[in-house]
This record gives C-alpha cells, sequence and structure tokens, in this order.
C-alpha cells in the first residue's frame, strides 16, 4: 500500500507595515544599535499598530496567501491548525476565527501551544493527518503578535520580539515531502520563557496588571545556553537519524531568535553559512512564525527535490527539527 506523503504546496506570509527600528528603541530604555546587533543580529522588527488587529489578522493574511500560491481553495481544506502564544482569546481558538474568515468551510480548525517550536510542533501535525489518510490538505499557520505581551519597559526582552505571520498548505503528494521529524519537551523548565498572568494559575487582577504580570519574562542567559545546545543537538540528531551529510542538505531552516544561537546550529552541522536562511536582522524574533517566513524568503531559490531541515528550540522548554525535501516545482 502506498504512503501518503505530506508536501508544501504553498507559502504565504503577513508582515505588519510599521518597522520599529533600534534607534526607535532607544527611546524607550537604556540600549543601543550596536548591542543589539552584536548579541542578537537584529536590527529591526515589524510591529501591528493597528489596535483593531490581532494574530487572527497575521494569521488570515499569511493564509490567504499561501491558498493562492498552492492554487488550492480554502473549501478544500480539511484542518486548519494555528500555532501561536498571542491568540486573540484564551478561547475559542483563533484557528475556528481564521477557519471562518477565509472560507475554510470543511475544516476543523484549533490552535497548538508550542511557543517557538509551534510552527514544526504544528507542520508534523498536520503531516501526520495526511500520512495517514485522513485529510488531503491541511492549512499550518505560525503566527505572533509579540507587541500585545512584549514590556517595552524591559530591555532584556523588548529588543528581540517582532510580529509576524506565516503559512504553508500541506498537501498529499506521491513522494518526499515531510520525510521526519524529532520532537523534545521539558515542562520543569517553564519559567525560563512564560507569561505569568493571564491563566488559571494567576487569573487577571489589578494586582496581576500593576507587578505587569501579563507580560513575557525570560532568563535569558539560562534559555540563550539551553537554545544553543537543544538546537544544535536535534538538527544533528535528525541528520545522524536519516544518514544526512552537510553536502546533503541545501539549507537550514532554523528559528530566529538569535543569530549567534543560528550561527552555533550551523557550525555543529558543519554547514556553510550560505547554506542557512537568516532573515533575523528585519523581522527580530517572531516566535511561531520565523519559519515559514524564512520559507516565504527563500521560495524562489528553492529547487525541486532540496533537503531542508528545519529546526527551533523555545518556551516550554520545546525543540524539535524536521526533514523536508521540497517538491514544490
Ligand atoms: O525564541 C525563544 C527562545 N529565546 C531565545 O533563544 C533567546 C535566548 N537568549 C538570548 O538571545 C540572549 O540571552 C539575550 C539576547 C536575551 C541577552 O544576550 P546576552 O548576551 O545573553 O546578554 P546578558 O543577559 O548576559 O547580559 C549582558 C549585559 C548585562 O549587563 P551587565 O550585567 O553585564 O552589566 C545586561 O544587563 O548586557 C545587558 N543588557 C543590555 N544592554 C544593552 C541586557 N539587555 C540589554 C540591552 N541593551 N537590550
Amino acid at each position: 500500500m502506498s504512503v501518503n506523503r505530506a508536501i508544501i504546496a504553498g507559502v504565504g506570509r503577513c508582515l505588519p507595515d510599521y518597522i520599529l527600528t533600534n534607534d526607535e528603541l532607544e527611546k524607550y530604555v537604556d540600549t543601543n544599535d550596536e548591542w543589539i546587533r552584536s548579541r542578537t543580529g537584529i536590527s529591526e522588527r515589524r510591529i501591528l499598530k493597528d489596535p483593531d488587529k490581532a494574530t487572527s489578522y497575521l494569521a488570515e493574511k499569511a493564509a490567504l496567501e499561501a491558498l493562492e500560491d498552492a492554487g488550492v481553495d480554502a473549501s478544500e481544506i480539511d484542518a486548519v491548525i494555528l500555532a501561536t502564544v498571542t491568540p486573540d482569546y484564551m478561547f475559542p481558538a483563533t484557528a475556528a476565527l481564521v477557519q471562518k474568515r477565509i472560507g475554510a468551510t470543511k475544516a476543523f480548525a484549533f490552535d497548538l501551544s508550542a511557543a517557538c517550536s509551534g510552527f514544526l510542533y504544528a507542520l508534523t501535525t498536520g503531516g501526520n493527518m495526511i500520512e495517514s489518510g485522513r485529510a488531503q490538505k491541511v492549512l499550518v499557520i505560525g503566527a505572533d503578535k509579540m507587541s500585545a505581551i512584549v514590556d517595552y519597559t524591559d530591555r532584556t526582552t523588548c529588543v528581540i520580539f517582532g510580529d509576524g505571520g506565516g503559512a504553508v498548505v500541506l498537501e498529499a503528494g506521491d513522494e518526499g515531502g515531510i520525510i521526519d521529524y524529532v520532537h523534545h519537551s521539558e515542562g520543569d523548565e517553564a519559567c525560563m520563557l512564560y507569561q505569568p498572568a493571564g491563566g488559571s494559575v494567576n487569573p487577571a487582577s489589578s494586582e496581576t496588571v500593576e507587578n505587569r504580570m501579563h507580560f513575557l519574562r525570560q532568563d535569558g542567559k539560562s534559555v540563550f545556553k539551553r537554545a544553543t545546545e537543544g538546537m544544535a543537538d536535534v538538527s544533528l540528531e535528525i541528520m545522524e537519524r536519516n544518514n544526512l551529510t552537510a553536502d546533503d542538505i541545501a539549507w537550514l531552516v532554523p528559528h530566529q531568535a538569535n543569530l549567534r544561537i543560528i550561527d552555533a546550529t550551523a557550525r555543529r552541522m558543519g554547514l556553510d553559512k550560505e547554506k542557512v536562511m537568516i532573515n533575523i536582522s528585519h523581522y527580530g524574533n517572531t516566535t511561531a512564525a520565523t519559519i515559514p517566513l524564512c520559507l516565504y524568503d527563500w521560495k524562489e531559490k528553492l529547487n525541486y527535490g532540496d533537503n531542508l531541515v528545519l529546526s527551533a528550540f523555545g518556551g516550554g522548554l520545546t525543540w524539535g527539527a524536521v526533514y523536508l525535501k521540497w517538491m514544490k516545482k
């Protein structure tokens, strides 16, 4: 019996127009362009300023563009999976709002929470649905309006994050597509990177607002250490499991959290920098959107049959890697 393969048939993105530069951040916190660029690789990030627009807006625009790129009508989609840590509401799922707005009438829709690893977790969840034969076409979206939870008085986090959305259409194919994946989680380190209030541990109160507990908090140094090890380890793990050498890999598609983490991962994999997708300089860390935003920016350079390794690390802690063959002509 032939097994369905889950291939990427279309890619889309949404980036807000407003560009928040390092120079502008200098007005809000004690920082400077030189520190931000040398410690993170970031020069600017996009911010969704319009108060009427939320994560669903970024997701919807990215999804519509991915559908058009794939030549797929929304009514053909079996499932919508949206990775995000900045949903429009705690519930209902933002994916359901997007499903309605794009007209994916027969799809069921749900959000997936795995922070910066969210897109990879969502991609492989959608891939498994297709491989099992239960679904033929799945929309996978990573979108985050990080500016909604970033504390612009905290210089250790506000310089890093930006807003954005990316999406892919997965569809059943005969060969290639998602070949393998490895995911890991370590929940006892949750407080290394988290949003303390708004959930059922610390429901919203005047005290949580006064104490700025609805903003994200990060132990940057500890996360940096774990991310540098974790992203490289899991990328090597997927290479070894699939007998891939650096020469076999056309592109590394890394989560864009810090240029130093990306460089360390590429080094451990033995990859030249020319084979690494890097756009952190312009967008910063858009959490669930970084990987589809890379795929979008590089789609004209990708060739049929290219071997890609996608790799991410984030809050949870969560991390993972995906080996896929690019089958889009
Ligand atoms: O995507 C999800 C996963 N997240 C990550 O992977 C992020 C991981 N962490 C990082 O990328 C880095 O740890 C940061 C970019 C957050 C921080 O860089 P760092 O090189 O680890 O800096 P540090 O925390 O060791 O701080 C070094 C110094 C400190 O000053 P002192 O104590 O040495 O005087 C900080 O107070 O830099 C200071 N500092 C800043 N200075 C200027 C921290 N933030 C800033 C800033 N501007 N924005």
